[in-house]
Order: structure tokens, then sequence, then C-alpha cells
């Protein structure tokens, strides 16, 4: 009988350190998992850190290179900016210079104060060139060269030689003279009364004005 409660008393000890083993054991595994949680969320910090890292590293990144971009562009842009003023200068100190050289061959035209200068400038070049050749001019008269000769003078470069021909006239009035009264005077190596002397009674004033302004546009 003895035994009886002996057996019986140790099953119940021992179910009594099983009940205390299985009590143990779970926050044994409850702290398994709070380590291995603990853990995964150190990872995930350290992915969410890294990620961060990574992203931040990128926008830095993207940050230089665009710094970068508007550097070459504003650096394209301040050289294409000097390149354009350059082009400018360029052009206006070209076109300062074609207007000074307009001016001076214009004053060298207009020398010795020539009565005619205003109505030359007011003159038709084109009409001139159809007077030259519908009266015969070019049948005597080269336009292409001051030192060919037909029969007479070659007119190239005319308008810079004519100012010199006759003490006190100026280009226009002298070749206005040459036309109208051809033999009062002769050019040089030529002879007289070759060049007919009715083209002042055949032409208006007008006409011979715009012959002077056609010569005018023969020269380099
Ligand atoms: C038959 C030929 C002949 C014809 C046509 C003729 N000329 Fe002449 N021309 C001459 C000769 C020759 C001279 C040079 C002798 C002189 O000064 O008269 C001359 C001289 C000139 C000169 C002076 C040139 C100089 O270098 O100083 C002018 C300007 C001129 N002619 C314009 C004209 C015009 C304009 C016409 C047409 C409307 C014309 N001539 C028609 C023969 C001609």
């Amino acid at each position: 009988m003895i035994r009886k409660f002996f057996f019986a008393g140790t099953l119940i000890v021992v179910m009594i350190i099983l009940a205390a083993c299985g009590t143990a054991a779970k926050p044994a595994y409850e702290a398994d998992e709070l380590i291995s949680q603990a853990q995964e969320t150190a990872a995930s910090n350290e992915e969410m850190a890294t990620e961060e890292a990574v992203a931040t590293e990128e926008v830095a990144t993207e940050e230089a290179v665009a710094t970068e971009e508007v550097a070459t562009e504003e650096a394209v842009a301040t050289e294409e900016v000097a390149t354009e003023e350059a082009v400018v200068t360029e052009e206006v100190a070209t076109e300062e210079a074609v207007v000074t050289e307009e001016v001076a061959t214009e004053e060298a035209a207009s020398s010795a104060d020539d009565p005619l200068t205003e109505a030359i400038a007011a003159a038709n070049p084109t009409n001139g060139e159809q007077l030259f050749l519908m009266n015969g001019c070019a049948g005597c008269h080269t336009v292409d060269s001051s030192e060919m000769v037909i029969v007479g003078p070659g007119q190239y470069n005319l308008i810079n030689r004519a100012g010199e021909r006759v003490e006190g006239q100026g280009p226009y009035t002298y070749i206005y003279n040459s036309i109208v009264n051809p033999n009062d005077h002769v050019v040089e190596g030529f002879a007289a009364g070759i060049m007919p002397p009715s083209f002042g009674d055949l032409l208006t004033d007008e006409q011979i004005y715009d012959l002077i302004a056609y010569f005018a546009t023969l020269h380099d």
C-alpha cells in the first residue's frame, strides 16, 4: 500500500517537474522568438538603412550630374553668347568699314564741289546704260577697260580720272562737257573731231545725267 502511494507520489512529482519544464520551456521559446524578431528587425533596419544610403547616394549623384549638366549648359550658353557677341562685333566692324569706304568713294567721286553732284545722285544709271548702248557710244568706247581703245578711250574707271582732266572741273562736270562739247578738251593721244559733237542736241540734260551716273558705277 505504501509502495502504491510512493509510486503515485513519484508520478505526481514527475508530472510537476514535467509541468514545470513545460512552463520553463515556454519562456525559453518566447525568448528565441524575441531574439529572432529582434534579429529580423535589425536586419530590416539594416536593409532600410542601406536602401536609404543607396537612395541618398543616388540623389547625391543625380544632383551632382544635374549640377554638372547645368554647369556645362551654362558654360556652353556663355560660350555661345560670347561667340555671338564676337560675330556681332565683327559684323558691326565690317559694316562700319563698308560705310566708311562708301563715304570715301562718294567723297572722291564728288570731289571739287562738283555742281552736278546732286543731279547725278538723283539720276538713273540703269537708264544711262541703255542710252550708252542706243546712242552708239559703245561702238567707240568699251566700258570693261580703261586702256583698251575701240575708237575712243576705254571708260572703265573714268569717274576716278575725270576730276583731273581739266583744272576747275569736277568729274561730273568734265564728263558732261566731254559729251556736249567733245572738242573743248581732247583726250591726250586722240584726235579732235572724231567724237560726234551732236549729243548735246540729241540728249536732254536728264539723259546726260543718267549717262554720267552710269559712268560713276564703272569703277573698282
Ligand atoms: C565715233 C566714235 C565715238 C562715239 C560714237 C562716241 N565717242 Fe566719246 N570719244 C571719242 C573719242 C575719239 C574721244 C577722245 C577724243 C576727245 O576727247 O574728243 C572721246 C571722248 C569721250 C569722253 C572723254 C573720255 C576721257 O577719257 O576723258 C567721254 C566722256 C565720251 N567720249 C563719252 C561718250 C558718250 C557718252 C558717247 C555716246 C553718247 C560717246 N562718247 C560717243 C569717240 C566717240
